[in-house]
């Protein structure tokens, strides 16, 4: 089938989304956030996320069906995220799809999140649900096509990793990750030392801008010689990141302020603490793509909303001869389209259809 249409599902995290896609043609992307319900206790609670995905499937189901006007009847396969993610979060979604694939007999095909975070780059157009071509902007890495040379970083409260991608359906490298907290995750911590609240990282991105990058040096964690090596040599973390050191530095130094009675200068800690997380996390993923010929990279995950993160890696791409493609941020987040997007690509290589023997796999590689 040259351009099948397929229904995506994603329920890893807070996020209940379903995509539609035709082929590289995006048509619909609903997304219901449970994110309100988690406000208050500073943090994803797995159990309300699992019950919200069941509360909200059903209609984010149907509203995604009536945008792009198409019946489930219609729909040629239908794919899930199948890990990573939190384990009962992604029971919810996956349950959800193997009972529509019962119901409909349609294929169903299981599918890697970090993988889709990817896939979604090679949606190269928008539809309105009468099918013309659509103002908004699709990902476009070009004409249904990865560049040769491709890498992905993803950021966000869940990951930080940057991938090689020789092929989206059979060859993704993992070339570095945290080995602790996700980038994301340590925005949330810090805005929460720093009392700003949940999720931290957009009050710290705006707080950042009213204080100085330069007025505390906080740590670059895994930068060390020994963990960085050299090109030849290559060290044990030379691509990975840290982020727990960070969150303690930043600890420590609103301590100090207060034990000597002084007023904690907050925009100036938000503003330092983004710079090391930023600096850190573009200097390693250029060197890997440096030295892996990776020529293109996407960006993708919730952190790439941070206004410094684009500045300063696209600032580093540009440097190294590098082309940074940053996706519209609804395609950044989690989602069903990204789901669809890699689906579609999976049946365009002829990949056969995963049954519904599979389980979810919430710590999936
Ligand atoms: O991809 P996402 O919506 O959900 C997952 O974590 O899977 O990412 C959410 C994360 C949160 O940790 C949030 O604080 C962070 O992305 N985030 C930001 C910004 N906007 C969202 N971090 C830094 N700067 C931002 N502007
Ligand atoms: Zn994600």
């Amino acid at each position: 089938r040259q351009q099948p249409l397929v229904l995506g599902i994603e329920s890893s995290c807070d996020e209940t989304g379903v995509g539609i896609v035709r082929g590289t043609a995006l048509l619909t992307n609903t997304v219901s956030s449970s994110m309100d319900e988690h406000v208050r206790f500073g943090g994803v609670i797995p159990e309300i996320a699992s019950r919200a995905h069941l509360d909200a499937f059903v209609p984010t189901l149907q509203e995604s069906l009536h945008e792009a006007g198409v019946t489930l009847d219609e729909i040629d396969a239908i794919a899930v995220t199948s890990g990573p993610g939190l384990a009962g979060a992604l029971m919810v979604g996956v349950c959800a799809a193997k009972a529509l694939a019962v119901a409909t007999g349609k294929p169903l095909y299981a599918i890697n999140h970090l993988v889709a975070h990817v896939g979604v780059g090679l949606l190269d157009e928008r539809r309105t649900p009468d099918g013309k071509p659509d103002a908004g902007a699709a990902a476009g890495l070009g004409a249904g096509k990865l560049p040769e040379n491709l890498g992905a970083l993803l950021v966000s409260g869940g990951h930080t990793e940057i991938l090689r991608i020789q092929s989206i359906t059979d060859d993704v490298e993992l070339l570095g990750s945290t080995i602790d907290d996700a980038a994301g995750e340590a925005y949330d911590k810090v805005a929460r030392i720093l009392g700003l609240g949940y999720p931290g990282g957009p009050a710290i991105d705006k707080l950042a801008r009213q204080g100085n990058p330069k007025s505390i040096r906080f740590p670059r964690g895994l930068t060390q010689p020994k963990y960085m090596g050299t090109a030849e040599d290559k060290g044990p973390h030379r691509y990975d990141w840290s982020f727990s050191g960070l969150k303690t530095a930043v600890a420590r130094c609103v301590e100090q302020f207060e034990a000597r009675g002084e007023e904690v200068p907050v925009a100036d800690i938000a503003a330092a603490f983004q710079e090391a997380v930023v600096d850190v996390i573009s200097s390693k993923a250029v060197l890997a793509c440096k030295e892996h010929g990776i020529t293109d990279v996407l960006l993708g995950g919730g952190v790439a909303a941070n206004s410094r993160l684009r500045e300063l890696t696209g600032q580093r791409c540009a440097s190294a001869g590098i082309k940074l493609h940053v996706p519209p941020l609804d395609l950044c987040t989690d989602n069903g389209a990204m789901v669809a997007a890699l689906g579609a690509q999976l049946i365009m290589a002829g990949i056969g259809p995963s049954g519904i023997g599979f389980a979810p796999d919430s710590s999936m590689p």
